[in-house]
């Protein structure tokens, strides 16, 4: 699969199994123009991750998918549907798209339970019986049935972005979007919710996943996009980007955040940073530096 979606330019025309498309998509804020021409595309059960420095538009990349940001142009196809579109329905469209980000957004008045219910009434027109149902069915997979009753104020940021993620979960999206989703969270908290993370991929999940977290990017995806000045500057394989990348800007970055000393297993005491022993990263052999 990850070899057809090696490196850039990609035709996003052709994958016929891809969920999200993006093509030529530019972005302009005034003067700046953030996106240049990305182009990549998301297989259905696949997860990409997308790596780069900050300012780079990764967020706003992300935000075009279900038009928190309007495209300047370009296309962006969720399945058979051009997302960019005067007809498209954004609650229709956000409904199948769930979206996480870095600073949980759950509503503070509203219990976990209420803040994992609430669009299940609203958007999904539920009784209150079914959309608890759903909603407590959810909170029980993200490991927190026990906190249903809880304010967000009384949750840890690691739990309160389980129920993030289990309130869109609950919409039974077909893709999910995550943004940084472990970036404000305390280190001893981001292991659960990668966890949670990891366990959706296993599930088939089709996921786009911003993330500084690199064994995830590297254990969990099916293919890499690396994104600097706002094009997709590199993409592929796992291996191939964090193995031997074949440009020296992505090789510089990943230097930046990989602290390596030759022929050692990295921070394998530190569990809950990015860094497991799970790979290990060598300065001879792995062609990093
Ligand atoms: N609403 C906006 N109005 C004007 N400029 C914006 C807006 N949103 C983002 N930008 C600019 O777009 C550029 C890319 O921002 P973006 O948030 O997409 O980067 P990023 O790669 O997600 O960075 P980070 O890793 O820090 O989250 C930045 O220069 C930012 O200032
Ligand atoms: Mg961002």
């Amino acid at each position: 699969m990850t070899d057809m979606m090696a490196g850039p330019p990609v035709d996003v025309a052709m994958p016929p199994d891809a969920i999200i498309r993006i093509k030529n998509l530019k972005k302009v804020f005034g003067d700046n123009v953030v996106l240049h021409d990305v182009n990549f595309y998301c297989p259905k059960g696949r997860v990409v991750s997308v790596l780069g420095p900050s300012g780079s538009g990764k967020s706003t990349m992300l935000r075009c998918i279900n038009l928190l940001e309007t495209p300047t142009s370009g296309e962006i196809w969720f399945e058979d549907q051009l997302v960019n579109s005067h007809e498209t329905d954004v609650d229709a469209l956000r409904a199948k798209i769930g979206m996480v980000f870095q600073q949980f957004n759950l509503f503070p008045h509203l219990t976990a339970l209420g803040n994992v219910e609430l669009a299940l009434k609203k958007v999904r027109k539920m009784d209150k019986e079914q959309a608890e149902h759903i909603a407590l069915e959810q909170l029980d997979k993200v490991g927190l049935l026990d906190r249903a009753d809880f304010l967000p104020s009384q949750l840890s940021g690691g739990q309160a972005q389980r129920v993030a993620i289990a309130r869109a979960l609950a919409m039974e999206p077909h893709v999910m979007l995550f943004d940084e989703a472990t970036s404000a969270l305390d280190p001893s908290l981001v292991r659960d919710v990668l966890d949670v993370m990891r366990d959706l991929a296993k599930s088939g999940m089709t996921m786009i996943v911003v993330t500084h977290e690199m064994m995830f990017a590297r254990d969990v995806s099916d293919h890499v996009v690396f994104m600097r000045d706002g094009v997709v500057y590199e993409q592929g394989t796992p291996e191939k980007i964090f193995e031997h990348p074949d440009r020296e800007g992505t090789r510089e970055f990943l230097q930046g955040l990989i602290d390596i000393t030759p022929g050692q297993e990295i921070l394998q005491d530190q569990p809950d940073s990015f860094m497991t022993s799970s790979v290990h990263f060598q300065r001879k052999g792995a062609g990093m530096i």
